[in-house]
């Protein structure tokens, strides 16, 4: 399994925390950002990484975490020109994933649970993790059937689906690079994740899993608040690097 980090975007909510620097390098109580989902990566056991940022931070992320040696795994970095969608990854990642399965998360997502058991068992197809929270309608979303099955998965609903919000963590075969680039961009000119995943669903390929503990993006003040929170009550001392 090889693991990418999506480090890219505007941060355009966190202005200006983010005007001279990315927003997955500001601080989350004892570490940057970032170091949270790459312990997240590193504890599931994956020792390839492929880091794509945005062109004009890419400098200061290879000052902080250069090659991985220091963690005991081996980063790759790639740019991404714009931040044309979270899919995107899978464009700039093909010759990185190169036939293998690929973990994907999002350089602003914070998680309290251990990933291990689920990126080492994983046996094909797609999996995605899903969170009951009270805002869904900025995240994607999936509709359950009474089974507990994904029925569909809808990109920042307008009307109310469910209070499951897809999370910033998704692991796929090496099919994903095919679905990335079968998918369009949408009506915000971004390849958007909610398409490759309904790509897989369409196959009855992707399965979805409940996160149990905490999870935040910290995209926003006050998600970034409660991050910093989070981080020194529970995460800190869990943490491997
Ligand atoms: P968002 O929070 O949706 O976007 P953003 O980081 O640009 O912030 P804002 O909406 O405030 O302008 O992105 C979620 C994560 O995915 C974040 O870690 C940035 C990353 N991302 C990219 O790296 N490239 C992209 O094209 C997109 C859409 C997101």
């Amino acid at each position: 399994m090889r693991g990418i980090i999506l480090s890219g975007g505007s941060g355009t909510r966190l202005r200006p925390l983010t005007k001279i620097t990315s927003k997955q390098l500001l601080p989350i109580y004892h570490r940057p950002m970032i170091y949270y989902p790459l312990n997240t990566l590193i504890k599931a056991g994956i020792k390839e990484i492929l880091i794509i940022v945005a062109p004009e931070r890419a400098g200061d992320y290879l000052n902080l975490l250069g090659s991985g040696r220091e963690f005991g795994v081996k980063f790759t970095y790639e740019i991404q020109d714009h931040p044309e969608g979270i899919a995107q990854a899978f464009l700039i990642g093909e010759n990185f994933i190169d036939n293998e399965d690929v973990a994907l998360i999002l350089g602003d997502n914070i998680f309290a649970d251990d990933f291990i058991e689920e990126i080492q068992s994983f046996k094909g197809g797609a999996k995605i993790f899903a969170k009951q929270v009270p805002d869904p309608e900025r995240f994607g979303v999936v509709k359950f059937d009474e089974k507990l099955k994904a029925e569909k998965i809808v990109e920042k609903p307008q009307a109310y689906l469910s209070d499951y919000a897809v999370t910033g963590l998704y692991i796929y075969d090496r099919r994903v690079v095919e679905a990335a680039k079968s998918i369009s961009p949408s009506g915000r000119k971004e390849l958007e994740i909610t398409d490759v995943n309904n790509w897989y669903l369409a196959k009855g390929e992707l399965d979805v899993a409940i996160v149990k503990g905490e999870w935040l993006d910290a995209g926003t003040f006050d998600s970034l608040l409660r991050a910093q929170n989070l981080a020194k009550e529970k995460l800190a001392d869990k943490m491997v690097i």
